[in-house]
């Protein structure tokens, strides 16, 4: 339904992890967590699911606060941890009943709904294996089945695409689309802005434990399309007209133009515009891809934190 991040920080002794940290998970929301190593993901993720307490701060879950009334808000959170460790020499099957036992299912429908789930996962042919001898991928997509146990209405991911085959990853992004269907919250980190883009709503960053932008995946696209930037002797209506036929432009400054994706090369553009008088005095092209966007995120928030 609903994970508030409010203003959680957090310290390992001289290192600040997470410094001030907000936002929020809204219901059929599916929202990416990026950022680069040691950026204070799983820190964030840890302490959203109760398991780590915040300096200061809090999370709530569905308005259950982590810190004050744990055991009702880590109910209703579904996670899956970095890497899923599972040292038991029990099946898999076996183990997810076990499991359900805690959530107060019968052994008879945990059995039938460990089937359903490990099948739905890939697992079909592996659950009467031995979790101790599960892949590095298995055991994430056992863990993805276990957070999914009682059904909760919010989820938490940490790197759950980290691991996964091509295959793994479809199934992944075709599960948000159900969650996303079903009214859930969904949060899952990535260091891997083009590997989220096909899943998530809405991108938080962080970097050095703060919190450097929010986008919706459409705004990022938008930004991330390549563009020209045109600066011309003079800018008017007939200007614009010209530029219309070639892509989408906007005025930056009083001589200044962007060409949002521009469908010929350049050098067409700056013929036509030649040919009907203009001056073209500077051509630059930006190629920004998705990564591009998020180093740029970065090296804004570096400088202004200077
Ligand atoms: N238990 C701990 N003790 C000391 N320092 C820690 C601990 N856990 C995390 N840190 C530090 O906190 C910072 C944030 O780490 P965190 O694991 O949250 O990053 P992350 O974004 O998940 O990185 P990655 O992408 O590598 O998983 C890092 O500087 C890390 O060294
Ligand atoms: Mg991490």
């Amino acid at each position: 339904m609903v994970i508030e991040v409010v203003k959680v920080s957090k310290s390992f002794g001289r290192i600040k992890a997470l410094d001030n940290v907000s936002f929020t998970v809204n219901n059929s929301e599916v929202v990416g967590y990026v950022g680069l190593n040691g950026a204070g993901k799983t820190t964030t993720i840890r302490i959203a699911v109760g398991v780590l307490p915040p300096d200061s701060g809090d999370v709530f879950i569905d308005g259950y606060s982590v810190t004050r009334d744990k055991k009702r808000a880590s109910k209703i959170v579904g996670w899956v941890p970095e890497s899923p460790i599972f040292e038991s020499e029990f099946k898999a099957l076996d183990y997810f009943i076990y499991l359900a036992g805690y959530y107060g299912i019968s052994a008879n429908e945990a059995r039938r709904l460990g089937i359903e789930l490990l099948e739905k996962f890939g697992l079909g042919e592996a659950m009467y294996r031995k979790l101790s001898e599960y892949s590095q991928g298995m055991k994430k997509r056992f863990a993805l089945a276990i957070s999914m146990i009682n059904d909760p209405p919010n989820f938490i991911f940490d790197e759950v695409l980290n691991g996964l085959d091509p295959r793994g990853i479809a199934f992944f992004r075709e599960l948000a689309v159900e969650f996303r269907k079903r009214g859930k919250a969904v949060l899952f980190s990535s260091h891997i802005l083009s590997e989220v883009e096909g899943i998530a709503d809405r991108v938080v960053f962080i970097h050095r434990g703060r919190i450097i932008g929010v986008y919706n995946m459409d705004e990022i696209r938008y930004k991330a399309r390549p563009a020209l930037e045109i600066l011309l002797s003079r800018l008017d209506n007939h200007v614009l007209k010209i530029l219309e036929k070639y892509g989408e432009p906007s005025i930056i400054g009083e001589q200044r133009v962007i060409l949002r994706d521009p469908r010929v090369d350049s050098s067409v553009v700056i013929s036509d515009l030649v040919n009907s008088g203009i001056g073209v005095l500077e051509v630059k092209r930006e190629e920004k891809s998705l990564e591009e966007f998020f180093f740029s995120l970065i090296k804004k928030a570096e400088s202004d934190h200077l």
